[in-house]
């Protein structure tokens, strides 16, 4: 089994169940408060090591409660975190977040610590990225460093995977060059590409965009409706396992985890795309982000 290296967040996630989403100057009563550990890099790496997988966490927390809390639960299911720094009086990153009662969420995120992840700490942590097959990134550190992991990567022959959430408007093109797989959003991928609507034409021709940047393959998740995987050979689409969501948070990051997992198995492209969709669909059914990651048995038996 080869080994992967997700560079990226953490954050404790604290998570209102409400009936609805507020609209703006709305004050309505909610359900519930609970914190739950979180952070879409820390969600993937995670689920690669609950399913079984061999994965390094390079990323920092600070020394409050939260960032011990965080670390332990990476370690509780066989994260190494050799490359997690733990920084003296810094807070951690957290993540507020509603969920409606579609399952559907929004999620405001305060950077903590990730936002102090530098070149200087990959550099340090140079060996766990020479020593991984596999290097999985999102958006919740410094672009900079996100772009100087890449490039590292790349330089090195390893495979490359891009999770570009939050995604942002105006990434420069040389961001993308190289890189093996993106899997945004549909949401995502309309603010990557400039688009107003998304249509699956509109999915297409914003995938396009993305692979005339230099991205090889692009992935679009779209929520239960399945997912595209669009290259230059192909535009195709995979139908999702139809489940009653209760919690989308971190399906996403169950997905790209279950994918990368596979991939690092020696399955092929179609067969990581259908791990990952397995893993996901159990976890829309389940509260929280790491809270809802499988175990592989789950997986093999849905
Ligand atoms: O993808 C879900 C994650 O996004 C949450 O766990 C939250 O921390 C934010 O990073």
């Amino acid at each position: 089994m080869q080994k992967i290296a997700v560079v990226g967040s953490l954050n404790m996630d604290c998570v209102i169940e409400t009936p609805a989403m507020p609209k703006a100057g709305e004050t309505i009563a909610g359900r519930s408060v609970a914190q739950v550990p979180g952070g879409k890099g820390a969600n993937q790496a995670y689920a690669i090591a609950k399913l079984g997988g061999d994965v390094q966490m390079i990323g920092a927390v600070g020394t409050d409660s939260c960032g011990i809390i965080l670390k332990k639960n990476l370690e509780c299911v066989g994260v190494r975190t050799e490359g997690l720094a733990v920084l003296e009086g810094e807070s951690t990153g957290q993540a507020f977040i509603t969920v409606d009662d579609q399952g559907e969420n929004s999620i405001i995120i305060i950077a903590g610590t990730n936002g102090l992840v530098s070149k200087e700490m990959i550099e340090e942590n140079r060996h766990l990225i020479e020593e991984s097959d596999i290097v999985i990134m999102q958006l919740e550190i410094p672009l900079e460093v996100v772009e100087y992991v890449k490039e590292l990567a790349i330089e090195l022959g390893k495979l490359v995977i891009v999770d570009p959430a939050p995604a942002v408007e105006g990434i420069p093109d040389h961001f993308w060059k190289g890189i093996d797989f993106i899997k945004p959003n549909e949401t995502e991928l309309a603010i990557l590409a400039g688009q107003e609507k998304n249509g699956l034409e509109d999915l297409k021709e914003g995938a396009e965009q993305m692979l005339n940047k230099g991205v090889k393959n692009v992935l679009v998740s779209m929520g239960g409706e399945g997912c595209l995987l669009v290259n230059k050979k192909e535009a195709r689409f995979f139908p999702a396992h139809k489940v009653k969501p209760v919690d989308t948070t971190a399906a996403g990051d169950c997905f790209t985890a279950g994918f990368a997992l596979a991939l690092s198995q020696g399955k092929t492209c179609e067969e990581a795309i259908a791990f990952g969709q397995k893993a996901s669909a159990i976890a829309v059914t389940r509260k929280g982000a790491q809270t809802s990651i499988p175990t592989i048995e789950e997986v093999e038996s849905c």
